[in-house]
């Protein structure tokens, strides 16, 4: 503590010095934990009376209508009050909040006195989810959160060693994400909080804070049960700073870059600053820009491009000012997504000065680029028409919970990307701030969307309980927050929300959030996606652009369907075409089909698409659903008849897949699981067989085959085993142990070739492709004989050795000649020697209860994961051990090298391997 707290003290103090302008200080170590209140509390801490929930079954069908409200009136103080002023920054003026005169309820809880002994408590380091360590919930109603303790009360304390230099500056606490119904005290006063855990807050500490002292700051989160249809994760999750500032300085997300003018000649940026001044004085100040190039890492490159001209700007005491100016970038490198076009970016640094002396220094990174909304084509960047070929994500990171990891959410990202992804849809909120310094960097294009739920509910305890007090500020959040990015092409303000079904009134409140929308960025539009409301009824209407969810495909038109109270909807495309020729459309979630790596199922469906029933794509005494990819959620369509409708109706911009990377949670058919079915890549980031089926179809030009299921069914001898085959070609002939099978081309319409009278004898599967006649790509799989040994893969050699940076072990069961054991469950255990520990381990399968920190773990369909991280501060190579009983044992050596920030580049991408 002590160290840590001089640490602080020095490297503050040079700092002030210096008279640095601006100062942002990681606030990730020296946090003590505790779960739970201590005794006496008593509902005095609440941020407000919630209802009543009795503990409810929680398999609710995805698409099941949202209810209304329940009222309920606080009979007791609650902090609320105090809590809501914390959005005045967001709000208009007309719109604030006064504090309440008096002292808080609480003010004696002893947690959050200053005096209060913590060091019994947990030292822990953020970004810090309390739940993720387990032990999984095994018994009663909690598939839908995840089985893993998100909910109830955590206490976070630190203390900051404020240098007395700091007095008279401006001083901020700026949280990533907090899960959730953060309340924050300072010195033991409280000074504010933020229900909501998806988005970024500040609140300001200058009144509160003790310069020259060790300040105390304790923070408490209260995350209500029944509030999420997936995976919250629970605690300080994200990044957390202290930002010292001039009184006068850039306001909160104060920069707003948008280029009005882009050509291949010249592109015009326009920089609005907004400049808030604490003081007591009115200021003058001269607010000037000067915009560098960065090179593809994100470092500035060079002299200045451009700059904008100083501008003077009054800004009264205690209040806000704006400054608006422009320069014009002579061939100017657009942002565009690969591989057509390359994410270049640019960074303007403001300063604001008085009297030649520098008050605030503050970096906007952007870029140019120019989306055209077309509707007959859809999306187009600079020009080029972009298909989107889009996954639906969850903010979880597998393994590693909510807690966010940069290198984690980037591995995702470049495994998506390696099956053509072009784009990402952030289901249902905010993400961690740093996901889109990624997407921009690696040119993803993003929704960025705010809410699962408005006023109707979801779940019992959701965001419905503060949207009226709250959708302002948190959708203001969001929209100011990220509008620099020019990752981000479209805002969504809700989805599947209750209100499509409530007529004139639903589509009022979508308006009045578009309105805001509007405010905040007049350049990009605003959507809602729907599940239920048609063509004809206000709700679309109220959005720029339609994004459909799985209505496109239509809902639940099998005959077995028929008389089902649930949403039952014929194909819908033409119908929102002809009723908004103006828009474009497209489908924000599709598909929704489940499988679980390396499971295969017999009888295998004759149907392309189907819903998962006991003996047809599903087994509930397992747990586990096909890999053979024909099976869907009963709203829902598999890949194959998503393509075809998209082929169909050529206007439509694209899809988003429910979903990329399997999440914790929702683990629809099956919930007594832990993690859904719907990814295309399992939780632990091992592509199922629908990967290559999306690869075959979004890189085109990409020779590759895919052969299902394996080919290692000891007792299956001479019964019919259904070979199918995912390819970027058009047509292709299968062997089986070198005789041929007949060679088949794919008909209109069609997206997997199918031998579905094979009947299996060990030995060889070979599929050769054709494109045009010419041979185009090959797969081959062999059956394998009895494990035998273990192969770990590394996706990095080396790795910065800075407590963040990430190793994913990939881990093999073979037998003795190299072959994988495509069925093998050997429980495995992992050591880590050196400067190095393992985070956690995984292994994609749904059902497994393990904790994910355990080093004991079963491989599931021949695989496992182990995540390594370099301990901060040491360097060397670090080994990994993984072994199994009498299996020859497999190291890796990760080389850990001093922290320098520059991690060795990542190549993740997993390789279609042509022989397995
Ligand atoms: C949708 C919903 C998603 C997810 C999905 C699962 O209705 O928007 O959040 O629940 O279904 O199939």
């Amino acid at each position: 503590m002590i160290a840590r707290a001089l640490l602080f003290g020095l490297l503050l103090a040079p700092l002030l010095a210096l008279a640095s302008p601006r100062e942002r200080i990681l606030l990730d170590s020296g946090w003590r934990f505790h779960r739970g209140d201590p005794p006496g509390v008593d509902g005095r801490l609440d941020y407000d009376v919630r209802p009543q929930v009795a503990q409810s079954a929680d398999g609710k069908v995805a698409d099941a209508r949202p209810d209304a409200a329940e009222k309920v009136e606080a009979d007791r103080p609650v902090l609320k009050p105090w809590i809501l002023p914390s959005a005045n920054p967001l709000l208009p003026a007309g719109r604030r909040h006064r504090r309440p005169a008096g002292e808080p309820p609480g003010g004696d809880v002893a947690f959050l006195q200053p005096d209060f002994d913590d060091s019994g408590w947990d030292a822990v380091t953020l970004p810090h989810d309390w739940a993720i360590a387990g032990p999984f919930l095994v018994e009663g109603p909690y598939g839908g959160m995840g089985r893993l303790p998100s909910w109830g009360v955590g206490w976070y304390r630190r203390t900051l060693e404020l240098p007395a230099g700091v007095a008279g500056r401006s001083l901020f606490l700026d949280v990533g994400g907090a899960m959730s119904y953060a309340t924050v005290w300072l010195n033991g006063r409280l000074v504010g909080g933020w229900p909501y855990g998806y988005n970024s807050w500040r609140l300001d500490l200058t009144p509160y804070a003790r310069p020259g002292e060790r300040n105390t700051l304790a923070i408490r989160l209260d995350n209500p049960p029944e509030s999420a249809r997936w995976y919250p994760g629970g605690g300080l999750y994200r990044d957390v700073w202290l930002t010292v500032a001039d009184p006068v300085h850039v306001a909160q997300w104060g920069s707003f870059v948008t280029t009005p003018e882009v050509s291949a000649e010249a592109a015009t940026v326009q920089l609005r600053i907004e400049v808030d001044n604490d003081g007591r004085s009115a200021a003058r100040v001269e607010v000037a820009s000067e915009l560098f190039a960065l090179d593809a890492d994100g470092r500035r490159e060079g002299t200045a491009v451009a700059r904008i001209a100083p501008a003077i700007l009054h800004v009264p005491a205690g209040s806000s000012a704006r400054t608006e100016g422009r320069a014009r970038i002579a061939q100017p490198r657009l942002w565009g997504p690969p591989p057509e076009q390359q994410p270049h970016r640019y960074l303007a640094i403001t300063t604001i000065s008085r009297d030649g002396r520098v008050l605030d220094r503050y970096e906007t990174r952007f870029g140019i680029r120019e989306v055209e909304w077309d509707p007959d084509r859809g999306v187009v960047v600079n020009g080029r028409h972009v298909p989107l070929r889009g996954v639906n994500q969850h903010h979880d990171l597998g393994a590693l919970g909510a807690a966010f990891n940069v290198r984690a959410a980037e591995r995702q990202l470049e495994i998506l990307r390696g099956m053509g992804v072009n784009a990402i849809r952030l289901a249902h909120n905010p993400p961690d701030p740093q996901l889109l310094e990624l997407t921009d960097r690696m040119g993803l294009l993003v929704i960025d969307e705010v809410f699962d739920s408005w006023e109707k509910k979801k779940t019992p305890l959701d965001f419905h309980l503060v949207f009226p007090d709250w959708h302002e500020a948190d959708l203001r959040a969001m929209l100011r927050r990220d509008r620099n990015h020019p990752s981000v092409i479209l805002w969504s303000v809700g989805n599947e929300v209750g209100e499509q079904y409530d007529g004139q009134a639903g589509a009022e409140i979508g308006r009045r959030l578009v309105a805001i929308v509007r405010e905040e960025d007049p350049t990009r539009p605003a959507t809602a996606s729907m599940n239920w409301a048609k063509a004809d009824m206000p709700f679309p209407a109220a959005f720029d652009v339609v994004n459909l969810n799985y209505q496109g495909e239509g809902i639940r038109q099998a005959p077995e369907f028929e008389g089902t109270e649930r949403i039952r909807t014929p194909p819908s495309y033409p119908a929102f075409r002809a009723a908004f020729p103006d828009k474009v459309i497209f489908g924000s979630e599709t598909a929704s089909a489940f499988s679980s790596r390396g499971v295969y199922l017999f009888p295998v469906s004759p149907e392309a698409s189907a819903p998962v029933r006991d003996g047809r794509g599903g087994d509930s005494a397992i747990r586990q659903v096909s890999g053979y990819e024909l099976h869907a959620v009963d709203f829902g369509s598999s890949a194959d008849k998503v393509f075809a409708t998209l082929d169909r109706h050529p206007y439509v911009a694209g899809e988003f897949v429910w979903n990329g990377f399997d999440y914790l949670g929702e683990p629809t058919p099956y919930y007594d699981a832990r993690s859904s079915y719907s990814g295309m890549i399992d939780l632990a980031g091992f592509p199922k067989d629908r990967y290559w089926l999306y690869q075959s179809r979004w890189r085109p030009d990409l020779p590759m085959a895919h052969l299902l299921p394996h080919w290692t069914w000891p007792g299956r001898e001479g019964q019919v085993t259904p070979v199918h085959v995912f390819t970027s070609g058009d047509e292709a002939e299968l062997f089986v142990g070198g005789v041929s099978q007949g060679r088949k081309k794919k008909g209109p319409y069609q997206y997997r070739l199918r031998w579905d009278d094979v009947v299996y004898r060990p030995g060889e599967l070979r599929v050769q492709a054709y494109r045009d006649g010419q041979p185009w790509a090959s797969d081959t799989v062999r059956t394998a004989g009895a494990a035998a040994t273990l192969e770990a893969t590394a996706d990095r050699a080396r790795i910065a050795g800075d407590g963040r940076d990430l190793a994913f072990v990939e881990v093999r069961v073979l037998d003795a000649a190299g072959r994988p054991v495509p069925a093998a469950t050997d429980l495995l255990r992992f050591r880590v020697e050196g400067p190095a520990v393992l985070v956690a381990t995984d292994n994609g399968d749904a059902t497994d209860m393990t904790a994910f920190p355990s080093p004991e773990r079963k491989a599931f369909s021949g695989k496992a994961l182990a995540i390594v991280r370099g301990i901060p501060g040491q360097s060397g190579t670090a080994t990994l051990t993984v072994e199994s009983g009498t299996l020859q044992a497999a190291k890796v050596g990760i080389q850990i090298e001093a922290a320098t920030g520059d991690a060795a580049q990542p190549s993740v991408v997993p390789a279609h391997a042509g022989t397995r």
